[in-house]
């Protein structure tokens, strides 16, 4: 096997102790690869003014899959204030980089499985008949298109002129907004393109297809939103019926995809949505398999082969100074996971995942969220296991 050269991107608090035990899980599992180290975060915009610099970017040109830890993100004016001051008024606006990562690789397709594990304390349970408590074992991912709709970032807070005369050629605008002066107008744009949505359906039916997963549900909201949702379910029904008349395709709205899915999450299988819309069901999937410590996801670009893969959840920084990390390695442990799915190492990402299910399943090292404790840096003391100790037990099973 030809060594593998994957870069590495920590970020910020708690993306480094995750990583680096990965990393660890990766070697013990036979995985062959260099690691180079990207920089990216809060400290290249504090001191460069830039949190995704040009040189990290070349880095993933180059080598085309990277892991990525987490970011810290702050809003515009706090992050403004921490520029170092020879960065301060030079109109510097700071924007997150793995928003900026997704768009300047077009990694339109994001993937977040989430399956329950055996014995995991935090799967979701609900009430049965009569007495009765039931443990649906979750099994759906999600599509979600990366890098359009309310995150492609065509915004305005007093829409120029040309913006404003444009919105005033629209019926419902003029009859809505037409007397708000514009200086009180913010306005999010919500854009589809035909190619970008036929590339996320086609992904989600794809998956749904090699792996067998019988429907792929359209989760949108066509009924009110028309034109965006609505051109997305159009184009899944021409697909399906073209292509993939063997699969079901259901169409459900996300507001009520988020209450369904505490009644009977285990009928979805592949479900695939727009930015904002799959950002929601995907966290709403991962609170019933155990939360952002479980959470994983791949965000890639089919035609150039670059991946970028990471768990959900962010930097944490609350526990990112503890003298020992407790967080839960298991997201980011997962997302290396489809790291090797995608590029072929099936075999490596079936051992290293069935390592993991056997921890889970045995019940015996548990990191301080699995054991429904308050994060604090007392946990491991109280018979939480460590980030590394997590660690440690999925090696030993390896
Ligand atoms: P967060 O995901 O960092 O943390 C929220 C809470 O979830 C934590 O306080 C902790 O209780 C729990 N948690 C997170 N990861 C965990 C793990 N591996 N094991 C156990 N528990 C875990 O989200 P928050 O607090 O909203 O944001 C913190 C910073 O992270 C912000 O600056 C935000 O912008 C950024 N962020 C970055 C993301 C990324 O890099 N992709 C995604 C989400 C937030
Ligand atoms: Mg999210």
């Amino acid at each position: 096997m030809a060594k593998r050269t994957i870069v590495t991107l920590p970020g910020d608090g708690i993306g480094k102790p995750v990583l680096d035990e990965t990393i660890r899980v990766l070697d013990a599992a036979g995985f062959e690869a260099d690691y180079i180290e990207g920089d990216i975060g809060w400290e290249f915009w504090k001191t460069e003014g830039n949190p995704l610099p040009q040189r990290t970017i070349d880095l993933i040109e180059k080598h085309k899959i990277a892991l990525f830890g987490a970011i810290t993100s702050k809003p515009k004016d706090e992050a403004a204030n921490e520029l170092i001051p020879e960065l301060q008024n030079k109109g510097l606006v700071y924007s997150s980089p793995i928003v900026g990562l997704r768009q300047h690789f077009g990694l339109d397709i994001c993937m977040r499985p989430t399956r329950s594990y055996k014995g995991n304390p935090l799967n979701f349970i609900r009430r049965g008949k009569g007495e009765s408590i039931e443990e649906p074992m979750v099994d759906a991912v999600i599509f979600r298109q990366n890098t359009e709709g309310l995150y492609g970032g065509v915004e305005w807070s007093n829409p120029p002129d040309k913006v404003y005369e444009g919105l005033m050629t629209h019926p419902k605008f003029v009859k809505n907004f037409g007397k708000t002066p514009k200086e009180e107008l913010s306005v999010s744009t919500r854009i589809f393109t035909k190619k970008a949505t036929e590339r996320i359906l086609r992904a989600a039916f794809d998956h749904a297809k090699k792996f067998g997963y019988k429907s792929v549900t359209v989760c949108e909201k066509p009924n009110v939103i028309r034109e965006t949702s609505g051109m997305m379910y159009k184009m899944a029904q021409q697909i399906q019926k073209a292509d993939y008349p063997n699969i079901e395709l259901w169409n459900t709205n996300i507001d009520a995809q988020m209450m369904w899915l505490t009644k009977n999450p285990e009928n979805y299988g592949v479900i695939v949505a727009g930015n904002m819309f799959g950002d929601i069901v995907s966290d709403g999937f991962a609170g019933l398999i155990g939360g952002l410590g479980f959470a994983c996801s791949a965000q890639f670009n089919p035609d150039s082969g670059i991946g970028v893969f990471e768990p959900t959840h962010g930097s944490a920084p609350k526990y990112a100074d503890y003298p020992v990390s407790i967080v839960n390695p298991i997201a980011m442990v997962e997302s290396a996971c489809m790291m090797l799915d995608f590029i072929d190492e099936f075999e490596m990402a079936k051992k290293i995942r069935k390592a993991v299910a056997e921890v889970i399943e045995e019940g015996k090292v548990r990191t301080y969220d699995m054991m429904k404790m308050s994060g604090r840096p007392d946990v491991v003391e109280k018979g939480a296991a460590s980030t590394t100790a997590m660690a440690d037990a999925i090696i030993a099973k390896l």
